[in-house]
């Protein structure tokens, strides 16, 4: 594997799950695979699971991990080619990348969406720069448009959920938040599942926050929540901002919180979240902390996502 920024980069899911969960069992078998090299990871932006999850992901696989806050400590950098650089920008990603190459076996790279510009954002430049100029395998830690290493730890979680010979019903659900979110974790959730191929998978919101159909295409797409509860085994919930009039806000209906009236129309769900969560705007407290909620598993399982990818990488890098 020489680059995880999507769903595509996977060449096979189950033998990645399967890995995953191996490691969840062992968590030191590969101690050695990783012995000598280093996994550099960039943030743009502020993270807590996707950082320490991927950090001691890398440390159980022998690698040391290097964290450097671009956003806080670094110069503000340059993505686009040919650009003048006579404004706020100091150093060019064409400049910066090739080094961290030098310095770096895997490169991690999370960055977020403008919300301003919608060509940009799905264009994924940044991500897109760091992979055309480091010369190493980029891992993305979050993108602009998707989130791959939480999608996967989302699959792992739903698999060990749900162990039932049917397909389970998932629900992605809009929730309400306060300030305009990227579409990245609904997006690259919707990919992930529609890849994955394994269940009946139904996406309920607001009439005017249609997701790209790049990534929903295959699921039932309804602007009825109850109607979508009803029979669910799993209820994904997500705050996105509107895709077409891109980055705002329109309809914030307090109703579509997710409650334990609403938990009451499902099949007894297992309650996902990526986190952070916004408590009683999201989701009510009696929901997230009652039995139906899997959001401290499912952020647990980051480690054994990210360890598995890590291995793949370095695999590659070693043949
Ligand atoms: N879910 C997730 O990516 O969490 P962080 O923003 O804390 O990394």
């Amino acid at each position: 594997m020489n680059q995880f920024i999507s769903f595509a980069d996977v060449a096979e899911l189950d033998t990645l799950i399967a890995q995953a969960l191996r490691y969840k069992q062992t968590p030191l078998q590969d101690s050695q695979l990783g012995k000598g090299k280093r996994l550099g990871m960039l943030f743009l932006n502020p993270s807590m699971r996707t950082r320490l999850s991927t950090q001691v992901a890398a440390h159980n696989l022998g690698m040391e991990a290097i964290v450097f806050n671009v956003g806080q400590d670094g110069w503000a950098l340059e993505f686009e080619d040919e650009a003048i650089m006579s404004g706020n920008t100091v150093e060019h990603v064409k400049d910066a990348a090739p080094i961290l190459g030098k310095y770096f076996d895997i490169l991690g790279i999370r960055t977020f969406p403008s919300l301003q510009n919608k060509e940009d954002d799905y264009s994924e430049l940044y991500i897109r720069q760091f992979i055309k100029y480091a010369g190493i395998p980029v891992v993305s830690l979050e993108s602009a448009t998707l989130h791959p290493l939480q999608s996967l730890t989302d699959i792992i979680t739903i698999r060990e959920v749900f162990q039932e010979k049917r397909k389970p019903k998932i629900v992605l659900t809009w929730a309400p938040h306060v300030k305009p979110l990227p579409q990245c974790v609904a997006n690259s959730f919707a990919q992930w599942v529609n890849g994955w191929g394994n269940a009946e998978f139904v996406i309920a919101h607001p009439e005017d926050y249609e997701l790209d159909t790049a990534f929903t295409k295959g699921a039932h797409i309804t602007h009825h929540q109850d109607a979508a509860l009803q029979g669910a085994d799993i209820v994904y919930v997500k705050n996105w901002s509107t895709f077409t009039d891109y980055g705002k806000i329109y309809c914030n209906d307090p109703e579509w919180m997710l409650t334990r009236d609403k938990l009451a129309l499902t099949n007894q769900a297992r309650v996902m979240h990526c986190l952070p969560v916004r408590r009683n705007v999201e989701l009510s407290d009696e929901v997230l902390d009652s039995a139906h909620s899997v959001v401290t598993a499912q952020a647990a399982n980051r480690v054994w996502a990210a360890q598995a990818v890590l291995a793949q990488m370095l695999k590659t890098i070693a043949s």
